[in-house]
């Protein structure tokens, strides 16, 4: 091996055709690279290489710490890299995939993502660009690739590129009787037992009208390839949709298939974490097998378009409760908006958005009287109410109503409308659902402009062309929503979104950005929306030139798992803007603060983090240092900046005595309290300060451990003091 870093090529873990394809091709293409897979392989691949091998590495053949970049094959998922997710978020990675985007998908410094049927389309049209020559045998293991994945052509998702590299292949001189050898699934005994116990468990549902059949089984060994079962029962029966659920002692294992393009399965799984295309999916999930497939039907009848199931099923009881009671309320009230969209999606949203066809204000403070302890404020220009309830959750209420921008980025002049046209003026179509809370078709989902079709297919997707241009906030949301829920954002809104931002994003108030900004900050993984919004050339309007430091981010959130528990009020997303703005200065931070006009208290806690970072490292790196003194230079910092701290020092000593601070120091408590020193017959005095604070400091540095030894330290301090 290499003494210097290395760069490695791999692919997912159970490697099938298009994975060993794409990690040969991508092996042209890096000629220096290693190449490796990432766990085992597809029982048909490994059948493959013993006849054909290709020189490809185990995973344990390689340390982790000799890896200088990863390329990453037919797969972004991090969960699906075996142990090379340790390194993925300080490695410089590229990516080469054909998978529509998940919740954990790395991101790449150099990504080729398409969605062509095979990722192996996409290696090959860079390798014949070049003019790199092929053998005949990589002529045949690269159509197995496109073969197996695109379903021998027959699957929706093939491309006409897929098609066009096959043709290309056969003038390559690949075999297709080497092809059609392997791509036959060979199946061992174990997995014709499982093939029977699953035909045995068949149950038909009907969906939309189409056969969807469950299967379950529970496996007494650990199977392999569970994946050429599902092909061959989804070949001896025809089946049009098939879920099969495999039972082990830790979890259950889903693996659906799909002929149909009316039922995509990869989105019905993506609630459970999984995902995959249309045509295949799979996830692996914890629970009872019944309450697990009932989600799943579950997840099928959102096309059947009434939604009150979902409402049964999925919300709180006191949530369920308040939409009872303002659907009792007359017509014309419908659910809308962010609120359906998650509720589709099985996110928690607490939050009820409210379309009346009708006075808004009127219906609000009606509903407000029959709700307990609630709290209505009304907003008479907007024709928009908002009424907090008891337990702090939100129903917004607003009339049906069109918009027009008198000039793009005004406020928008607002006139009454329909709840067609209501729902036309939103963002993306993900968010133009809406559920009638009406008595006589309670649950029914209206759906005017494709935004079941866009959550099925996981696409951001704008209504009109000029959406973003009149309202550029809307291009910092599609990029929060593209990585909180893992959609991809449809092309023709991308593109508008790059000319909106070379235009210079003229409308946008810097508090709308602000707003923006903090919202991104507050997810849980915002480096990937951020370098989202960085690709997308709008980053630049926060700071010109803001460069993401990676290795920042993932320190940080080392930090912040480690000390999780003991970080009560913290503001990450205050964090997240100091790892954003480490590369400014104090002036360029001061003046990003000021341009998006922070609130003193959070300007005073980004300016202390920065300022104090580097003398804090120092002084927690002295040779001896007393827990009290230790306790004394922390206790007055902000949580946000002592992560900070630990994150941008290497030094194991001050992350070992920030840590000491978090876990024992700060929780150190004197037994006497100030009326204890009164009824000692001491004046009250800024003298107590003086003892307490004594007292704390015997106790941090183990010097005081009992009430006893407070009480003979107050003696002794006060005998020498006084
Ligand atoms: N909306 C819009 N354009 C914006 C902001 C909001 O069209 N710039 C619409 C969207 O239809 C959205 C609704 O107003 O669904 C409510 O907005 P908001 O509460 O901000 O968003 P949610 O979609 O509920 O998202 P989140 O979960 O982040 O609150």
């Amino acid at each position: 091996m290499k003494t210097g870093g290395i760069t490695l090529i791999t692919t997912h873990t159970n490697a099938d055709f298009d994975g060993l394809a794409s990690l040969v091709c991508a092996g042209k293409l890096y000629p220096d690279a290693y190449k490796c897979f990432s766990g085992s392989v597809c029982s048909n691949v490994k059948a493959f290489l013993e006849a054909y091998p290709q020189g490809i590495l185990k995973s344990r053949s390689i340390k982790l710490e000799t890896i200088e970049r990863l390329i990453l094959v037919d797969t972004r998922e991090k969960h699906r890299i075996g142990k090379f997710s340790q390194i993925a978020d300080k490695t410089p990675i590229s990516i080469y995939d054909h998978h529509p985007s998940q919740q954990d998908d790395l991101t790449g410094e150099k990504e080729e993502i398409r969605e062509e049927g095979a990722t192996i389309t996409i290696l090959l049209e860079i390798l014949r660009k070049k003019g790199i020559p092929i053998t005949k045998e990589e002529a045949t293991l690269f159509s197995l690739g496109i073969y197996e994945d695109t379903g021998s052509l027959l699957f929706p998702t093939t491309s006409s590129s897929d098609i066009d590299s096959l043709s290309w292949l056969f003038k390559q001189g690949a075999d297709l009787s080497i092809v059609s050898e392997y791509l036959e699934h060979k199946l061992t005994k174990s997995h014709l037992l499982l093939l029977s116990d699953l035909f045995k468990s068949c149950r038909l549902y009907k969906i939309r009208g189409i056969d969807v059949v469950f299967a379950s089984a529970k496996p007494k060994e650990h199977i392999e390839d569970l994946a050429s079962v599902i092909h061959q029962m989804m070949d001896i029966e025809r089946f049009k949709v098939l879920f099969c659920f495999i039972e082990t002692e830790e979890c259950i294992h889903i693996i659906a298939r799909s002929r149909v393009e009316e039922i995509g399965v990869g989105s019905v799984l993506s609630c459970f974490g999984g995902g995959g295309h249309g045509q295949a999916g799979s996830a692996t999930v914890k629970g009872m097998l019944k309450k697990i497939q009932k989600m799943v039907l579950a997840n099928l009848k959102l096309g059947e378009r009434n939604l009150s199931f979902l409402i049964e099923k999925r919300l709180p009881k006191w949530m369920r409760e308040v939409i009872s009671v303002l659907s009792g309320l007359g017509t014309g009230v419908y659910l809308v908006g962010g609120f359906v969209r998650d509720l589709i999606l099985n996110r928690e949203n607490l939050d009820l958005d409210l379309v009346i066809t009708g006075d808004g204000i009127e219906f609000a403070k009606k509903l407000s009287c029959l709700l307990p302890n609630s709290c209505l404020t009304c907003h008479r220009r907007f024709g928009t109410a908002q009424i907090t309830l008891e337990n702090k959750a939100k129903i917004d209420i607003a009339g049906a109503r069109k918009e027009s921008y008198a000039k793009p980025g005004a406020l928008p002049e607002i006139s009454p409308a329909s709840l067609k046209s209501d729902l036309k003026r939103r963002d993306f179509t993900i968010n133009t659902l809406a559920i009638s809370a009406n008595p006589k078709d309670f649950g029914r989902l209206i759906d005017f402009y494709g935004g079941i079709t866009d959550i099925q297919n996981r696409t951001i997707r704008i209504l009109h062309p000029k959406s973003l241009a009149d309202d550029p906030t809307r291009i910092f949301r599609a990029v929060r929503f593209s990585s909180r829920f893992g959609f991809a954002i449809e092309k023709e809104t991308e593109k508008i979104a790059r000319d909106v931002a070379r235009g210079g994003l003229k409308h946008l108030s810097y508090e709308r950005l602000r707003n923006e900004l903090i919202l991104i900050l507050s997810d849980e993984y915002p480096e990937k929306a951020l370098n989202r919004l960085s690709d997308l050339g709008v980053l630049g309007f926060v700071w010109p030139g803001l460069v993401l430091k990676k290795g920042l981010f993932s320190k940080i959130h080392e930090e912040l798992f480690h000390l999780a528990i003991f970080l009560e009020g913290a503001q990450t997303w205050v964090l997240w803007f100091l790892a954003l703005t480490v590369g400014l200065n104090r002036g360029e931070t001061e003046e990003v603060i000021k341009k998006l006009r922070f609130r003193a208290e959070i300007r005073k806690k980004v300016l202390e983090a920065k300022a104090k970072a580097p003398f804090i490292i120092k002084f927690l790196q002295r040779k001896t240092l007393k827990n009290s003194t230790l306790y004394k230079r922390l206790i007055n910092l902000s949580d946000e900046t002592i992560i900070f701290v630990l994150a941008k020092t290497k030094s194991l000593l001050v992350k070992k005595r920030i840590h000491l601070f978090f876990a024992t120091l700060r929780k150190e408590r004197v037994y006497l309290t100030g009326d204890d020193l009164i009824s000692m017959s001491l004046k009250p005095s800024p003298k107590f300060r003086k003892i307490l604070d004594k007292l704390l400091s015997g106790h941090l540095d183990g010097k005081i451990k009992t009430k006893e030894d407070e009480l003979r330290f107050i003696e002794r301090f006060l005998g020498r003091d006084s």
